[in-house]
């Protein structure tokens, strides 16, 4: 046997088995699963002392350095280098941030320009989806394929935010190209008009406190959007994941969409499942700092049908939504304030700009949360946190698992009687945005190591990040290997392309 590293005393886990076993990587790649692996001369070992051994985590909703923010005033807290850095600490080997097209400019203009900002300076592997906000003709069957074959295999579409929201007519434009090339569309599903007449009534009333942002998005905004996307989805026959959901109805709606056998799938985030719109009425302008979008919601059951929703098969994968902007900055969630100086004190909702810091949290809350806390089993959650993001965005099984020609990416997590419980507090953590939504929440165990292709990345015995800028490689992604279009149609009509097909084949 020839290795480079012997991980040894650990617990494997993978979304399907938890096997007693040590793992033989060389050059970065797992080759030997196998108990009691000899130790080469020479060959490096990490003792997992009777620990789990996860795959690597996969955040597949990260904004970093985004320049679309600016449509809402945001400053992104974080470069390439501080997210990524924040995301290896809390056991996260790959991330895919967004590249968005702004409107009037190409897709592959975007992806140049994010690939500018990431390269040498992240310390994890990254990918990109395109947020489309042109889905022309030209975008979409020109440039699309051509994004395809450099292994940009995703797009994010927005039913909302008016610098970024799609008509219905582009949707099923952005569907149709999706189904015909075998691309994943995530969707940000809200109801845009609705939140309008909402915000705009609120404010002619003075009811412009951060906690509004969520009397201006009730539920019902999310649900209607995800209900009329996912009819959208169904008339093209493509394959749709809706993004961050929190609403228990529009989770009703993917459910039962899932029982008709649609292909439908749902992600959620660690803030829904912990945290609740009370965090908006904290003193001050401090609520500020919780206005995401949707909005934590206000019903503390609601977080209880998203641990039911996470855990019985609904959402398929847990993502952080990192959208971090600082709050001591006069650009970031203080724009509030300072856009409205004396007007009011606590400041003005529609200039706070949405989105928490996230991508260091999530892995460790979910496993104290779901897996030390007895929610879910640890295969499920290397399933919502690993495997089904690599399945969905293409990168399975060089991502999202541990097995023979895997990359050897891992987390090491410590045994039952080795937990230690510890709070979470923003001055561990190695974002550069200045607070943490989940200050003093507890942490049942956080990551003792982070190996990134069979190298230490992350310390968590001195919670240092040892990996060099740089270190992190672009992934050229492939399609989904999650179930597709199912060729269900809703009348005698089919995309023009598979008549042309069906032509050719003298059908
Ligand atoms: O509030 C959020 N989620 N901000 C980030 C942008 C988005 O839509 O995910
Ligand atoms: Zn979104
Ligand atoms: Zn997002």
């Amino acid at each position: 046997f020839d290795f480079d590293l012997v991980v040894k005393n650990g617990f494997i886990v993978t979304a399907s088995d938890t096997v007693r076993a040590d793992i033989g990587v060389k050059d970065g790649k797992v080759v030997l699963l196998m108990a009691n692996i000899p130790v080469p001369d020479g060959c490096a070992v990490i003792d997992a002392e009777g620990g789990f051994v996860t795959p690597g985590l996969i955040d597949s909703h990260v904004h970093i350095a985004q320049s679309a923010a600016k449509s809402l005033g945001a400053k992104s807290a974080d470069n390439w280098t501080t997210a990524s850095q924040s995301a290896v600490a809390g056991g996260c080997t790959t991330v895919i941030a967004f590249a968005v097209q702004n409107r009037g400019t190409s897709m592959q203009a975007a992806v140049d320009a994010y690939h500018d900002l990431a390269v040498n300076n992240a310390v994890c592997d990254y990918s990109f989806h395109v947020i489309v906000t042109d889905p022309s003709e030209e975008q979409m069957h020109i440039e699309l394929p051509k994004l395809i074959e450099q292994g940009i295999t995703s797009v994010k579409i927005y039913s909302t935010y008016p610098a970024l929201k799609l008509s219905d007519e582009e949707i099923l434009n952005t569907f149709y190209a999706a189904r015909q090339y075998g691309v994943t569309v995530m969707v940000h599903a809200e109801n845009s008009d609705m939140i309008a007449w909402m915000t705009r009534d609120l404010a002619e009333r003075g009811m412009t406190e951060p906690w509004h942002h969520g009397t201006s998005r009730p539920p019902i905004i999310e649900s209607e959007a995800t209900n009329r996307v996912l009819a959208l989805s169904e008339l093209m026959d493509c394959p749709v994941l809706f993004v961050h959901v929190s609403a228990p109805d529009a989770f009703k709606v993917i459910r039962e969409a899932q029982t008709r056998l649609m292909s439908v799938y749902a992600e959620t985030c660690p803030h829904y499942l912990l945290l609740t719109a009370q965090e908006m009425k904290a003193p001050g302008f401090e609520g500020a700092k919780a206005c995401c979008a949707p909005p934590l919601r206000e019903n503390p059951e609601d977080r209880e049908r998203v641990w039911e929703n996470t855990v019985n098969g609904t959402v398929t994968v847990v993502s952080s939504d990192h959208a971090p902007t600082k709050y001591h900055d006069e650009f970031g969630k203080q724009l509030g304030l300072t856009k409205n100086p004396g007007k009011n004190p606590r400041g003005d909702f529609r200039y706070i700009p949405n989105g928490l810091p996230g991508v260091e949290t999530r892995g460790p809350l979910m496993w104290s949360e779901g897996v030390c806390k007895g929610r879910m089993s640890p295969n499920k959650f290397v399933e919502l946190n690993c495997t089904n993001a690599a399945k969905l965005y293409g990168m399975y099984p060089q991502k999202g698992t541990i097995q023979p020609g895997s990359d050897a990416d891992f987390v090491i997590w410590r045994s039952p009687s080795a937990r230690k419980t510890s709070k979470v507090t923003v001055k561990n953590l190695h974002s550069a945005c200045d607070y943490t939504p989940f200050e003093g929440h507890d942490i049942e165990d956080w990551p003792v190591l982070t190996i990134l292709r069979g190298k230490i990345v992350y310390d968590g015995k001195t919670n240092d990040v040892v990996a060099e800028p740089g270190y992190g490689a672009f992934l050229k992604r492939g399609k989904s290997s999650l179930q597709g279009p199912r060729n269900k149609w809703l009348s005698d009509w089919r995309p023009r392309y598979m008549d042309d097909q069906a032509k050719a084949n003298g059908a």
